[in-house]
């Protein structure tokens, strides 16, 4: 069996953007692959300062998860901090690699244009990343097509670590849903936490009508492009036509219409959520990492051995 791995920073709560880029294409396809699910903790560092926020992410993730239907029976559900052996590698493949190659990241570069602090966690961020895949022996990623960089990134890495040590590393693929492509915010822009223009996927049924009405809409062209882009990805194009067509002008009836697609899709994952506690969160944690961990560890023994800096 293949094995897949993918990830999610707990950096704040999840949006419709992280709905159709990954947890959905995850849930369909999550059980016929040996599948890990991370939550990135370590990742969300990089940008969140704030400890009970943080803490409260982390339960937020895999609740998501479990409520779009991901069973933690059927994979390994694990926090990155919980392996020591991602930092660790990351630390490795930072070595390897130079100043200038990480200074083409479109991720870094997108983030501090947008006012994040240029914190050396955030530079090193892809190596984090290329640790977290090719220490499971990876085949495959989805993710989401901003991601696509990262999976260069981490294939680079094990490139760079087989040809100075030997081989070592599978050379991950990324699954992108090329429909799907980047969902975009209430801006415009590509939906992103950090950016402040989201739609929140389990937000309550105000918190998302208050984000949809919030939707930029520019009245030059025949349809609220901004809101079209987001609604294509809950109906087919001829029933969106009919609806465009019966509200042409109306961009409050369109807005109107796409918050009530959204709730029809979330309500039913709502109720679900609100029924998984976080003791039973911490206790699919805990094994989840138990599992990963004693994988990791195996890899990390031959690594160590390889760099020279085991002794036995
Ligand atoms: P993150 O937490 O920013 O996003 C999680 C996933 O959601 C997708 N996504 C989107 N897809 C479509 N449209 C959008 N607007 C949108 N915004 C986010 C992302 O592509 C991603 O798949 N670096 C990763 C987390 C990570 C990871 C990993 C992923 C850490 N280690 C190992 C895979 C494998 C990230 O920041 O995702």
């Amino acid at each position: 069996m293949q094995r897949l791995l993918t990830g999610l920073q707990s950096s704040g709560a999840l949006h419709i953007g992280n709905y159709f880029g990954v947890l959905k294409p995850f849930a369909e396809m999550y059980d016929t692959y040996e599948s890990y699910l991370m939550v990135a903790d370590y990742h969300a560092v990089t940008s969140l300062r704030d400890p009970a926020a943080l803490r409260q992410n982390i339960f937020n993730v895999v609740k998501d998860y479990m409520a779009v239907g991901v069973e933690p029976s059927k994979c390994i559900i694990f926090q990155q901090s919980q392996v020591h052996e991602h930092t660790e590698m990351a630390w490795i493949f930072e070595c390897l690699v130079t100043v200038p190659f990480l200074e083409l990241s479109h991720a870094y570069k997108d983030k501090v244009a947008k006012g994040l602090e240029a914190n050396a966690g955030l530079f090193n961020y892809p190596m984090l990343m290329a640790a977290d895949i090719l220490l499971y022996d990876t085949d495959v990623v989805p993710v989401g097509e901003d991601q696509r960089q990262h999976l260069e990134y981490a294939r680079e890495a094990a490139a760079k670590f087989n040809n100075a040590y030997g081989e070592t590393f599978k050379e991950p693929k990324e699954l992108i849903n090329k429909q799907i492509a980047i969902i975009p915010g209430t801006d415009g822009k590509k939906m992103s936490k950090s950016y402040g223009n989201t739609i929140p996927l389990f937000g309550s049924k105000d918190e998302i009508a208050k984000a949809v009405m919030s939707i930029v809409t520019d009245s030059s062209g025949q349809r609220p492009e901004n809101v079209y882009q987001i609604h294509k990805n809950f109906r087919s194009e001829s029933e969106l036509a009919t609806i465009y067509e019966a509200n042409k002008g109306s961009y409050k009836a369109l807005k109107e219409a796409l918050i009530a697609d959204i709730e029809n899709l979330v309500a039913p994952m709502r109720e679900k959520r609100n029924s998984i506690t976080d003791d039973e969160v911490r206790r699919v944690l805990k094994e989840g990492s138990d599992k990963a961990r004693e994988y990791a560890a195996k890899k990390m023994t031959d690594v160590r051995q390889k760099v020279g800096v085991s002794l036995i």
